[in-house]
């Protein structure tokens, strides 16, 4: 199952880089060296096993932009399922890139009308801690305003801290076939084990495909702390067998991470202490052949 996403935005607003830190392991200082795309990368990623993203990482360069509205618009904006927006939140023009938004969404309207929009107000690590909640509002409010008649999904990003992952974690979500069954079967193995939490991980990309929870945890941002600590574990990142398995105690709680198929890992959260770690390996092994 092979699905067209499309990451667009002026140049420099910082596509490619976040293309390389979720797909390709980069870290965030790395992407300081990348060059300019020129024209479009288009490459496809295999996700979860039968699910291929096919990216298209479009050159913001105005030359290129123009290009892709005009003689390139068919072969751009045809079969897309997601659409990617990228708006650089220190941008000094952007009137102009509004502009290119809205025609991107005319395209869209055209060649792709049930495809899914979403907009990322990237490099938010610029704006004063004090400043984002107010700017994220007024800029959400605005791009869901001019995108009518089309919905679209507004999150605040940067490459500098965990808001990246929320934001992609999200966004991949939609596109997962079956994720009602994989919930159901996520919420009665989080019962079975009696854990706290149980959280899945696609295995290359650490990005969560879902959660279940028996006890709810005030930290919003836990899970893409734990993606990101995760990606040091495995620094080659298309090989997913670097990184197996671990286990954490503490004197509160105790916390496993497994290879569950080919393509995920499990979390498995737990504070009661009577339950042995033999008990919650068993389980894991057993729920592997439920969650292929
Ligand atoms: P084109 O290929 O020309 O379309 O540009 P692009 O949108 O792919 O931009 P690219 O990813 O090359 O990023 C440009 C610069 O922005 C790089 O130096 C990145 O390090 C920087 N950058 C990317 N994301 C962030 C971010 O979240 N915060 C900050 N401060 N800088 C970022």
């Amino acid at each position: 199952m092979k699905k067209k996403v499309l990451l667009m935005g002026k140049s420099g607003s910082g596509k490619t880089s976040m293309r390389s830190i979720i797909f390709s392991n980069y870290i965030a200082r790395d992407t300081r060296r990348l060059g300019a795309t020129i024209d479009v990368e288009s490459s496809s990623v295999k996700f979860l096993g039968n699910l291929t993203l096919n990216l298209w990482d479009c050159g913001g360069q105005e030359a290129f932009m123009e290009h892709y509205f005009a003689s390139q618009r068919g072969h751009i904006f045809k079969s897309v399922e997601l659409l990617i927006y990228v708006f650089d939140v220190e941008s000094r023009d952007s009137e102009k890139d509004i502009h290119y938004y809205q025609w991107c969404l005319e395209a869209i309207l055209e060649k792709s009308p049930n495809a899914k929009i979403f907009c990322l107000l990237h490099k938010m690590d610029l704006v004063p801690l004090d400043q984002r909640d107010q700017l994220f509002s007024h800029w959400k409010n605005e791009l869901q305003r001019l995108s009518l008649p089309l919905e679209t999904v507004v999150f605040p990003t940067s490459i500098w801290d965990e808001t990246l992952y929320a934001a992609w974690s999200k966004i991949v979500h939609c596109l997962i076939p079956n994720i009602n069954t994989l919930q159901m079967h996520l919420d009665k193995f989080c019962e079975i084990c009696e854990a706290d939490e149980v959280v899945l991980f696609e295995r290359t990309t650490i990005l969560v495909i879902a959660n279940a929870a028996r006890v709810q945890h005030p930290d919003i941002h836990r899970f893409e702390k734990i993606s990101s600590i995760i990606k040091q574990f495995n620094p080659s990142g298309r090989e997913p067998s670097h990184f197996k398995s671990m286990e954490i105690r503490s004197a509160t709680f105790s916390a496993f991470i497994d290879a569950l198929t080919t393509n995920t890992y499990v979390m498995v959260v737990l504070s009661d202490s009577s339950i042995q770690s033999a008990a919650t390996l068993h389980n894991i092994s057993v729920a592997r052949k439920h969650f292929k």
